[in-house]
């Protein structure tokens, strides 16, 4: 998917006209989204005294966006692709651009729609909802996967960035490392703690978050993530963490669904029935390795990746649908803003997925679940 700047008139300081077409934009791009054309606005800036509203699009063609425009009942000036990154960064230098071809409209006022610190709260919430740790046994070949690929040596200094229950962080120690493992959701800290006990291995783990680690520059020599740091709300600050605490010659890997896997198809079920919040970024950018590159940028080299999946059986496609949308995070917080109408709607279409995903295997049912590790040596 490419990303794409609109460029609206909005008459001078009529942000609520500026919010109004921020909002029709966001739901005709779920309604086509709905519809089986995926076109998503990500964020909105609005340049008063320029009289310009700029709406980043995130779709696999400028038609694609041009329909979602029409759709909402929008004119626009132009359409252009937006290259750079991070997002709001993109959106940014375009606002800035069109106010140096004016230099006389200096003193711009400028509304920005994405407030990370309120995403970031609103996403802590959605991971303390639910019971992650019912269900975070899907991950554990996913974070083996991850820790052997990277031959953690006995004596290494490893951190675990959004650790969970601990997976990644437990695979580490018992090869010898010396562990440290954070996350923001203090329950789930509490029960890797008590893994780690129970197998009396020293790990440290910290609430923190992942977008502001507590720890020295060059830390470690192995920073790892498995399926955490893509679901952060500033993809950039967080990548560029990860880049800050590993030490030159170290190596960073990250696991994460890929968006045309099983889970980038459980996300997008979610984001058809409830709006993602402003500003959020899909988590599953983070399965691309040409996107992970970027946001980790000239401060790593040997970029490369591996895709792979874990096998996922359930005795029916109803008892996955029923066990995520009563203890994983996302689907569990989606269903509660939901009417009841609503509720079984987005539980028929996870009940879809996994039957579309179903590998026909004999009882119950059995998917695969693609993920890819991208990893980077920090220059
Ligand atoms: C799908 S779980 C994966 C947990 C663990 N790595 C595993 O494989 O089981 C995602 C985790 O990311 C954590 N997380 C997401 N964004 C975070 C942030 N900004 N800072 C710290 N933790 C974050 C959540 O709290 C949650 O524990």
């Amino acid at each position: 998917m490419a990303e794409y700047l609109v460029e609206l008139y909005v008459a001078q300081g009529d942000h609520l006209a500026a919010q109004q077409h921020a909002e029709s934009a966001e739901r005709a791009g779920v309604e086509l989204t709905r519809e089986g054309r995926p076109v998503r606005c990500l964020s909105s800036i609005y340049v008063s005294e320029d009289e310009t509203c700029f709406l980043l699009y995130e779709a696999d063609s400028a038609d694609l966006v041009e329909e979602a425009i029409q759709r909402a009942g929008l004119r626009h000036d132009h359409i252009s692709e937006a290259t750079s990154s991070p997002l709001l960064v993109a959106a940014a230098s375009a606002a800035a651009h069109h106010l140096m071809k004016h230099p006389s409209k200096r003193g711009t006022t400028m509304t920005v729609t994405t407030d990370y610190s309120e995403l970031r709260d609103k996403q802590q919430k959605v991971w303390s909802s639910g019971d992650y740790n019912r269900i975070a046994h899907i991950t554990v070949p996913v974070s083996e996967h991850l820790v052997d690929q990277a031959g953690v040596m006995p004596g290494n200094y490893v951190l675990d960035v959004a650790t969970g229950t601990g997976h990644v962080a437990l695979a580490a120690a018992r090869r010898g490392a010396v562990v440290h493992g954070m996350d923001y959701v203090p329950e789930l800290l509490d029960i890797a703690t008590r893994r780690a006990a129970a197998e009396d291995l020293d790990i440290e783990f910290v609430e923190a978050d992942a977008e502001s680690l507590p720890y020295g520059d060059g830390s470690f020599d192995h920073v790892f993530s498995a399926i955490g740091v893509m679901f952060a709300a500033d993809h950039a600050k967080a990548a560029s963490e990860l880049v800050r605490v590993t030490r030159q010659g170290g190596k960073i890997s990250i696991a994460s669904w890929t968006p045309e896997g099983f889970v980038g198809g459980m996300l997008a079920a979610v984001g058809r029935h409830v709006s993602p919040p402003p500003g959020a970024q899909p988590a599953t950018r983070w399965g691309s390795e040409a996107v992970v590159a970027e946001l980790l940028g000239e401060g790593v080299e040997d970029v490369s990746s591996v895709t792979a999946s874990v096998r996922q059986n359930f005795r029916s496609p109803e008892e996955f649908a029923d066990l995520f949308l009563t203890y994983y995070g996302p689907t569990y917080s989606a269903a509660n803003r939901l009417d009841e109408e609503g509720r079984a709607a987005l539980r028929a279409d996870l009940v879809a997925l996994a039957k579309a995903f179903d590998q026909n295997t004999g009882e119950g049912i059995e998917c695969n679940w693609e993920y890819r590790i991208v990893t980077a040596t920090k220059r």
